[in-house]
């Protein structure tokens, strides 16, 4: 049903025309961030298939833009594509072909890593076309094709020139997030962000300063320092799991170390009043504007 309409010739200038348009190099050609946080919402994602803009060559700065000291020689990094899409799992990829394609029947094939590089050279699988009829236009990608991991899709056109090593190729990765210790549960039990690094395979919890644990879920009670007088601290499981042990210097004892080891006498405590907390250790009660812990710790004590 389709009708040939370009010539052998017209299509000689289309790639002609097209390389001169898209092949820019070393420039930051993919927008993108290196850690993008999970979106609670699925988003539809629409893919420009076309030579006219945003292919990348070089795998780094143009296609990643990170900056890296890439050894040019390695000959995989300069591969023309689409810029590398990074989806959730859930998301939806829209195609969108250019209309100069459409009068020659496109479709898109599922292919390995290597074909991806090289360009398929042989023939292909019907299993492997992306779509069950060429397509024109905007058209989903079925979710099928969108499991966890990277997917590599290269054009195949029926009637016209092979376009993929000039960059008709696009690299899709789907990740999953692990934020989430039940399914209905908040993302990272509030405590954290869901995030993932560019080169990350999945989407992970980067916890607050006060929380630990794969979900966040563990509140570090050591983080809010309630050993004082540089006692180490350690944390304890036990019951509802909120509880700490301090570990004090010889000369202090109590909870939190808060307390003097000795007795009170007469004018112990420089600014403030002597209260015996056990036979063997005392507390100094600041006067207002005063802190600090005895008259022979006053290097600490503070005039406000
Ligand atoms: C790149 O290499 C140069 C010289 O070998 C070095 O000074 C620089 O720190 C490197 N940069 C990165 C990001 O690795
Ligand atoms: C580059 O090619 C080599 C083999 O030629 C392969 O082992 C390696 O995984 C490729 N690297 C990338 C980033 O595709
Ligand atoms: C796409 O191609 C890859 C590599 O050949 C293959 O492992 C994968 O199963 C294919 N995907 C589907 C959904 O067929
Ligand atoms: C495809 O993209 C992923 C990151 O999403 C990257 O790790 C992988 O190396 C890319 N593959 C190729 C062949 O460029
Ligand atoms: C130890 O410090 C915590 C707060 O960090 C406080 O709630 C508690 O009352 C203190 N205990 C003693 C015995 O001072
Ligand atoms: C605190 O403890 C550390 C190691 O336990 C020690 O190096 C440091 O000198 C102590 N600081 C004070 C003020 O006692
Ligand atoms: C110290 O004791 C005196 C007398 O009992 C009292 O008036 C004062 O408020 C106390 N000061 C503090 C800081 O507790």
């Amino acid at each position: 049903m389709l009708v040939e309409t370009m010539t052998p010739k017209s299509t000689v200038h289309m790639v002609v025309f097209f390389l001169q348009l898209c092949i820019v190099k070393g420039q930051i050609i993919c927008e993108r961030q290196i850690i993008a946080e999970w979106r609670v919402e699925p988003k539809h994602v629409v893919m420009e298939w076309t030579l006219r803009k945003n292919i990348c060559t070089d795998f780094y700065s143009e296609c990643w833009n990170v900056n890296t000291n890439s050894t040019r020689e390695d000959k995989n990094l300069s591969v023309p594509q689409i810029c590398p899409v990074q989806l959730q799992l859930g998301d939806s990829l829209f195609i969108s072909s250019d209309p100069s394609f459409q009068s020659y029947g496109m479709n898109l094939l599922n292919v390995s890593k290597e074909e991806f590089i090289n360009c398929p050279k042989t023939g292909f699988l019907q299993e492997q076309q992306i779509f069950v009829c060429q397509i024109r236009g905007l058209h989903q990608v079925d979710p099928t094709w969108l499991g966890v991991g990277t997917h590599y899709f290269v054009e195949l056109h029926k009637r016209g020139p092979h376009l993929c090593n000039m960059g008709l190729r696009l690299n899709v990765t789907v990740k999953q997030q692990f934020c989430q210790e039940t399914p209905n549960a908040p993302l990272c039990s509030k405590h954290g962000r869901c995030l993932s690094h560019v080169w990350e395979k999945q989407y992970s919890c980067h916890c607050f300063s006060q929380y630990s644990g794969k979900f966040c879920q563990k509140f570090n009670v050591c983080s809010t320092k309630p050993c004082h007088n540089n006692a180490s601290c350690t944390e304890k499981s036990e019951g509802t799991g909120k509880s700490y042990e301090c570990t004090c210097p010889p000369e202090f004892s109590g909870k939190n170390c808060t307390e003097i080891v000795g007795q009170c006498q007469p004018h112990t405590c420089f600014n403030g009043n002597c209260s015996n907390v056990t036979p063997n250790t005392f507390l100094c009660e600041c006067d207002k504007g005063f802190t600090g812990k005895t008259k022979h710790f006053s290097w600490s004590i503070i005039m406000m």
